[in-house]
């Protein structure tokens, strides 16, 4: 794994945002995995004001976004396909069409799944990206004795409701399920960038990166693919050269 520790948010956006830009001007036609939460949203940042500079173009990009909750429209300005579209889409030149998403008012759940994951069957990401959650999962792939490889539909444990109700107007407006790309897609992609912010995630991310492998961490099956690159803030790097656990 190649970890690298930012001392500024700044230099974290730029240097993952500028990974993006990179792939897609060496490779335009580039399928790009994205991600939601609040860890993405300064490098979306990088990466729009680098399009609008004429940087890059995003013409020809392909997206899979990993996750969706259950039952949020896109216009729920809660759903993640509304994030998307707030924080990235509408201020890049990808065109709608090549944008994906697990659809959270599809009727039938399990169909939904089977049409979601045969796209990603389909063309497996140039680039992951991951944000961590606080008890290691990825996408909504929460710690379990098992792990599903495919796209699925997650009950939500309470610790994960509780850290993002802090989006919602109450815990009660947070959907209890959701769809996500299951991990067996997720380490499909050719490269996978991880980024993680924040002293509340130093204890994760030592458990994920140095911890044994295990389902009770999902993120810890990272360290069974070839090409991880991890991108930390200090905070959430600080354990990672000591004893302390
Ligand atoms: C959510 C998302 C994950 C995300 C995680 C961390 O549960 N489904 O994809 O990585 O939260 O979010 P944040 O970046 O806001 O800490």
């Amino acid at each position: 794994m190649d970890i690298r520790i930012f001392d500024t948010n700044e230099q974290l956006d730029q240097h993952a945002a500028k990974l993006f830009v990179d792939l897609v001007n060496e490779k335009p036609d580039a399928v790009l995995g994205l991600a939601t939460g609040s860890t993405p949203i300064g490098i979306y940042r990088e990466i729009i004001q680098a399009c609008n500079e004429g940087k890059v173009s995003f013409k020809q990009v392909t997206t899979y976004n990993l996750d969706e909750y259950v039952g949020l429209a896109p216009d729920n300005d809660q759903s993640y396909a509304y994030y998307m579209s707030e924080n990235l889409f509408s201020k890049v030149d990808i065109p709608t069409d090549h944008t994906n998403l697990p659809d959270g008012m599809a009727a039938d759940p399990g169909k939904e799944c089977v049409r979601y994951n045969a796209l990603l069957e389909a063309s497996p990401a140039d680039i992951q990206l991951l944000g961590l959650g606080h008890n290691g999962h990825i996408g909504f792939n929460e710690p379990h004795e098992e792990l599903i490889n495919g796209t699925h539909v997650v009950t939500l444990k309470e610790e994960t409701r509780q850290a993002n109700a802090r989006f919602f107007e109450s815990l009660d407006e947070v959907p209890t399920r959701a769809y996500t790309m299951g991990v067996g897609s997720i380490l499909k992609a050719k490269s996978i960038l991880l980024v993680v912010r924040g002293a509340d995630k130093a204890a994760i991310v030592k458990e994920a990166l140095t911890g044994p492998i295990t389902t009770q961490v999902p993120a810890s099956l990272l360290q069974t693919h070839p090409r991880v690159i991890v991108l930390l803030d200090r905070e959430a790097g600080r354990m990672l050269n000591s004893n302390e656990s």
